[in-house]
């Protein structure tokens, strides 16, 4: 009796999301409200595995206590000034920032788009104030398969159809090169003198967890050194952690000239994104040029500084990287018992699985197999068709490790 009435209590739910919000998302079947560390659970009382953390924003784990904390302590006094005026944290956060990732200023915003426009409007100013571009002839170059969110800044640099479709005119000043590169990167860098910059994620989330050749960071931060072209990493998804490192880009010790993060910035609990880089770019923005009503915010500061000494005191970045490890060897050994996983790849707790498609299922097949998850308890989501991204959050512990890994191994096998 309770059941039924649960159920159907999640229906309404659905329905109230069909009936009256745009349809512009696909949800898996499940409606969560509640959430701690790694798990989640749905209306039922139902508990699930997280392997998707909000596209891996929860990376310190769901109402993480201490950030949670910090939030309540700071709504509680002040949320919101603007920047008409000072508030007392934003330059606490600030400084935290810059010295925790080794750059001489930061502009902070709210969603991960956000940070990526600000790095693009950063290297277009620069390009007319220090580099010396002609005015309006800064391009910026992006790898195939990029994403950085939906705004048309962001679409227009994009080469996925679902992405552009219906939306133009896209944006000018945008070029591409295949991504993981280096020889197609460096002779537009060679043909082009206008090229300003370079935005690249370091290891591709979006667009099913791509892992580029070692060296690869390296090879641009060289190329982008010879040609005065400037580095822009998008770490919004793989920063702060996810890949086993502080960022992506310590995997090869490079040091990107902007650093875009979002996502993990606020511990899940509100959109922060930053973007961190020398005093030559960032000061070529004056007051009145750039900027948002909530970029800043007390709020948001508090919260970002909580949420970044979670990652160091409790060691997730090194936890991730131990984590993922077994991660991989359990579904490398999953793909020798099973011609449905045909791939497995990643770094730290950003992976994927490829999923062979059955011919009942089609191109649906990982989608099914994510519904199966589900019903097993553990939640995550196809990316690109037939990738399947796993991504729990990083407090995640060996013993949970292990049982998720044994859901979804026993879910593979009975499919
Ligand atoms: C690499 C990367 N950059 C930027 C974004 C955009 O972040 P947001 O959705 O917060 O605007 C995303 C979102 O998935 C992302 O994966």
């Amino acid at each position: 009796m309770e059941t039924t009435l649960a159920i159907s209590l999640s229906q309404q739910v659905i329905d109230l999301e069909e009936r009256y919000g745009a349809h512009n998302y696909h949800p898996l079947p499940v409606v969560l409200s509640r959430g701690e560390g790694v798990f989640v659970w749905d209306l039922d009382g139902k508990r699930y595995f997280d392997f998707l953390s909000a596209y891996s924003a929860v990376s310190q784990g769901h109402c993480h206590p201490r950030i949670v904390g910090a939030m309540i302590e700071q709504a509680q006094r002040l949320t919101l000034t603007s920047r008409a005026f000072y508030n007392d944290q934003l330059g606490i956060c600030e400084k935290f920032l810059c010295e925790f990732f080794g750059y001489d200023k930061v502009l902070m915003m709210n969603a991960g788009v956000e940070g990526g426009e600000t790095a693009l409007k950063l290297t277009r100013k620069w390009a007319y104030k220090v580099k010396g571009v002609p005015q309006n002839q800064a391009k910026v170059v992006f790898a195939e398969g990029n994403f950085w969110g939906r705004t048309i800044a962001a679409i227009s640099s994009s080469n996925d159809a679902s992405s552009t479709n219906d939306f133009g005119p896209l944006l000018p000043g945008y070029l591409q090169v295949p991504y993981n590169d280096l020889a197609a990167l460096e002779s537009l860098f060679k043909t082009d003198p206008t090229i300003a910059g370079f935005m690249v994620e370091p290891i591709q989330g979006e667009a099913g967890v791509v892992v580029p050749d070692e060296g690869y960071l390296r090879g641009v931060r060289d190329l982008c050194t010879q040609y005065n072209v400037l580095f822009i990493a998008d770490e919004v998804q793989t920063g702060i952690g996810r890949t086993g490192r502080r960022l992506a880009c310590d995997h090869e010790d490079v040091k990107p000239d902007l650093l875009v993060l979002g996502k993990a910035l606020s511990g899940g609990t509100m959109p922060v994104s930053a973007v961190l880089a020398s005093n030559e770019i960032m000061l070529t923005l004056k007051p009145g040029e750039h900027g948002s009503t909530y970029g800043g915010n007390p709020l948001a500061c508090a919260v970002t500084v909580a949420a970044l000494q979670v990652v160091e005191d409790e060691k997730l970045a090194e936890n991730a990287e131990a984590m993922g490890q077994i991660f991989r060897d359990r579904m490398n050994a999953l793909r020798d018992k099973s011609d449905l996983v045909t791939l497995v790849r990643g770094k730290g707790l950003i992976n994927a699985i490829v999923i062979a498609s059955r011919p009942e299922f089609g191109e649906q097949t990982a989608w099914e197999l994510c519904l199966r998850f589900s019903d097993n308890g553990l939640l995550c989501k196809p990316t690109h068709g037939d990738k399947i991204r796993f991504a729990p959050p990083l407090v995640i512990t060996e013993e949970q490790m292990h049982e998720a890994c044994d859901i979804i191994e026993q879910t593979v096998l009975a499919f």
